[in-house]
């Protein structure tokens, strides 16, 4: 990396002493089941980077998993937190406040029509807990559809519906009852169809099947999906699957719950990744982005529907904090002012076009594929089985020269990159010289 804007372990000099020393107290305190992509011990963060407690300067292409998009203590957001803090923090659900009011309201300005009411909570598994909820109790039904390779959260309603990897359930059945997973059109790897043949499952014939054999339709409150999968690979869908759920949730009276707490809020280059597909769900839950970095999710939710949810069935004590909701409008207000979602989709074209050179020259991914700035590298070995192995050794070479990038997949086989949208030209160029060496490296080439 650059000296100007970033200094590995190797370019201090540093033996990371402090490090080591938080890093066994942090092993003495914290549970372990808190397991952390990497053993960086963080002390202060600005703009695109992370420093650690021994002055290592890392450029932060994972954004706490899709979270500060707008980089670390973005100006206005921090003013914003500010002037919240010197007026009031809380009040929860004994008053209505100004700031919830506020929030709602743009929250609701950056969804298509016709959703326009917003329940506030403090993460991502809160709100899928809370959508499932709200599909449960408008339809009277119970059966819940969800995806292979999903991902929604670790509390045990987001657990049932989450998929992507066997160890996040594993010791914690029963889990919810009602819930039927069917395959994700995950043509890169599962499906058989040419690639330019339409995808059968893409068109229903999964969910055609599920009805039935397994659960009627009528049965079923929610249908829930991400339009591209997160922590299962950064995987796009075929072009018309959203609309095929669109058109079978309608068909039977389901509710159409788009999970985009990782691809919303302007990841994807439109503030909701659905949009590039035209699609509108009757319910989309947001969180990560949202407010950059404070805790707060927003379920959002067409008014007709929010109205059969009766006053008092769900709620929550803290969602709603005012401190949280100045993130957040000031992080939507950043966003639009600064045209964040045209550069979201610039930073992903620029990625996009370098990696596929990888393809060719350097014995790059098997895969390239993503929506703005929201880039998945898979990789797979020359027996054509997922190569984990290697996107753990880019990992590591790229942290090594002070480029943190996090991996993903069912089988940890891809490397995702999720810059700051507010990220410079010069440092995304050097990271991606920094990638560039480490694929190849781990390629076998010098
Ligand atoms: C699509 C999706 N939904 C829900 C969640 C859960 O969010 P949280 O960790 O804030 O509970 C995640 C987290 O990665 C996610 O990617």
């Amino acid at each position: 990396m650059a000296t100007t804007t970033s200094s590995s372990a190797s370019q201090t000099g540093s033996q990371g002493q402090l490090s080591a020393a938080w890093r066994e107290r942090d092993h003495k305190a914290v549970a372990g089941a808190y397991s952390r992509y990497t053993d960086l011990v963080v002390q202060d963060a600005e703009g695109s980077f992370l420093i650690d407690v021994d002055g290592r300067r890392f450029l932060d292409f994972g954004c706490g998993i899709a979270v500060t998009s707008l980089g670390h203590r973005h100006p206005d957001v921090v003013r914003a937190v500010h002037r919240q803090v010197d007026s009031y923090w809380h009040t929860s659900v004994v008053t209505e406040h100004v700031r919830l009011t506020e929030a709602a309201e743009r929250v609701a300005a950056i969804c298509p029509d016709p959703l326009d009411t917003v329940f506030f909570a403090n993460s991502g598994a809160e709100v899928v807990e809370g959508a499932l909820k709200l599909a449960r109790r408008v339809t009277r039904r119970q059966g819940i559809i969800c995806f292979t390779g999903g991902f929604h959260g670790r509390s045990f309603g987001a657990l049932s519906v989450t998929t992507s990897k066997v160890h996040y359930r594993e010791g914690y059945n029963p889990l919810l009852p009602g819930v039927y997973t069917t395959p994700y059109p995950y043509c890169f790897r599962n499906c058989q169809h040419a690639v330019d043949e339409p995808c059968p499952i893409a068109a229903g014939l999964e969910l055609e099947r599920l009805f039935k054999h397994v659960v009627p339709a009528e049965e079923v409150a929610a249908i829930l999906v991400e339009p591209i999968q997160g922590e299962g690979g950064y995987i796009v869908p075929p072009a018309g699957f959203l609309a095929t759920l669109r058109r079978i949730a309608d068909q039977h009276g389901i509710v159409l719950i788009f999970d985009e707490v990782q691809t919303g809020v302007g990841r994807t280059g439109r503030w909701l990744a659905s949009e590039h597909d035209g699609v509108v769900p009757d319910v989309v839950t947001l969180a990560k982005a949202l407010g950059n970095g404070l805790p707060v999710g927003a379920i959002v939710a067409r008014g007709e529907l929010m109205r059969e949810w009766p006053a008092g069935s769900h709620g929550s004590t803290f969602g709603g904090n005012a401190v949280s909701l100045a993130a957040v409008v000031a992080t939507l207000d950043v966003i639009e002012r600064d045209g964040l979602l045209q550069r979201a989709s610039e930073i992903g074209e620029r990625i996009t076009q370098r990696a596929r050179g990888w393809q060719q020259q350097v014995g790059g991914p098997a895969d390239v594929r993503g929506r703005g700035a929201m880039i998945g590298l898979e990789f797979m070995d020359s027996a054509g089985l997922p190569d984990a192995e290697r996107v753990e050794a880019i990992r590591a070479a790229c942290l090594d020269r002070g480029l943190l990038i996090l991996g993903c997949g069912i089988d940890d086989n891809v490397i995702r990159l999720i810059p700051p949208l507010t990220i410079s030209d010069p440092e995304l160029d050097q990271a991606l010289e920094t990638l560039e060496v480490a694929v190849r490296q781990s390629g076998g080439q010098s």
